[in-house]
């Protein structure tokens, strides 16, 4: 492994260091269907990769072997060089998952969901986790939101709080589902800029799965592009501009054509 890049941890102003993510092969199959078929490719420390594709490519399966809730049919997972899956993985580095649907405890108020992992982890007494949730609120200009609870919350409140209680688990390596999806432009241009920002300031590795063009293009270091299982696509977002491959270019600028054959399809 190259030497990781190491800057503060935004809470513990301790060190912290990102960690990097390497694809080898990887094949995964349910049943007779192979969703994933010979993925290569790494995700440097410290960089935002930006994983894109239609619904229904593969993108959270991926997302799901890098923090080992998926095993690989064939091929290999590793992050900070070792296997993914490996115990030693699961108990020193930190990954954090946003899901696509924010996946909150809608029993237990913000600030609540918040310090559940500090509390279950006894990371530190609750003078403590009251800083790390309160700093991780604040970050994502939540602070007047701690008492509410989820269902009070607008769909860009919820993607908020779901980033703020990664945040407080002081991840290393931040993977999210689908952020931007359901919002409206304003919303995901923040939510952008927030995965931008965390990058800055706290060097974290991104690996972020998203339909939003505007986002891939705006803050990606890298864009990888799965379509049928397999990557069609990886490389510099600049590169997006005048995509050589037709699929990339169709999937990326979608014609609106009423004579499609497409939706004859849909009439039967
Ligand atoms: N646990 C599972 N068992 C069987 N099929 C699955 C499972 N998880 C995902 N799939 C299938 O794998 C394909 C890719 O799914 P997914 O990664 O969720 O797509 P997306 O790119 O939209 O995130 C889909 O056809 C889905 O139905
Ligand atoms: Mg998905």
């Amino acid at each position: 492994m190259a030497d990781p890049q190491t800057t503060r941890n935004p809470f513990t102003d301790a060190e912290s260091q990102a960690v990097g993510v390497e694809i080898h092969d990887l094949s995964k199959r349910f049943g007779q269907v192979e969703v994933l078929k010979q993925i290569s490719f790494s995700v440097a420390p410290g960089e935002i990769f930006v994983l894109m594709g239609p619904s229904g490519s593969g993108k959270s399966v991926l997302l799901k072997h890098i923090v080992a809730l998926e095993k690989p049919t064939s091929g290999r997972v590793l992050v900070d060089g070792r296997e993914a899956a490996s115990e030693e993985i699961r108990e020193t580095v930190r990954m954090a998952l946003v899901f696509q649907a924010g996946a909150l405890f809608n029993s237990m108020s913000v600030y609540d969901n918040l310090a559940l992992y500090p509390r279950e982890h006894r990371v530190t007494n609750e003078q403590g986790i009251r800083e790390k949730v309160m700093r991780a609120l604040q970050i994502l200009s939540l602070e007047n939101a701690h008492q509410k609870y989820p269902s009070e919350l607008s769909g860009g409140m919820k993607k908020r709080v779901a980033i703020a209680r990664a945040l407080v688990m002081e991840p290393q390596l931040m993977l999210y589902d689908e952020p931007t999806s359901e919002l409206d432009p304003v919303m995901s241009a923040t939510i952008s800029e927030i995965i931008a920002t965390l990058k800055e300031q706290y060097h974290v590795t991104s690996i972020v799965v998203s339909h939003d063009r505007e986002l891939a293009l705006n803050i990606a270091d890298r864009v990888g592009i799965l379509m049928g299982g397999r990557l069609v696509f990886l490389g510099p977002p600049a590169e997006l501009a005048q995509p050589k491959d037709p699929r990339v270019a169709d999937f990326l600028n979608p014609r609106i054509d009423l004579q499609n054959p497409r939706f004859k399809q849909l009439e039967t």
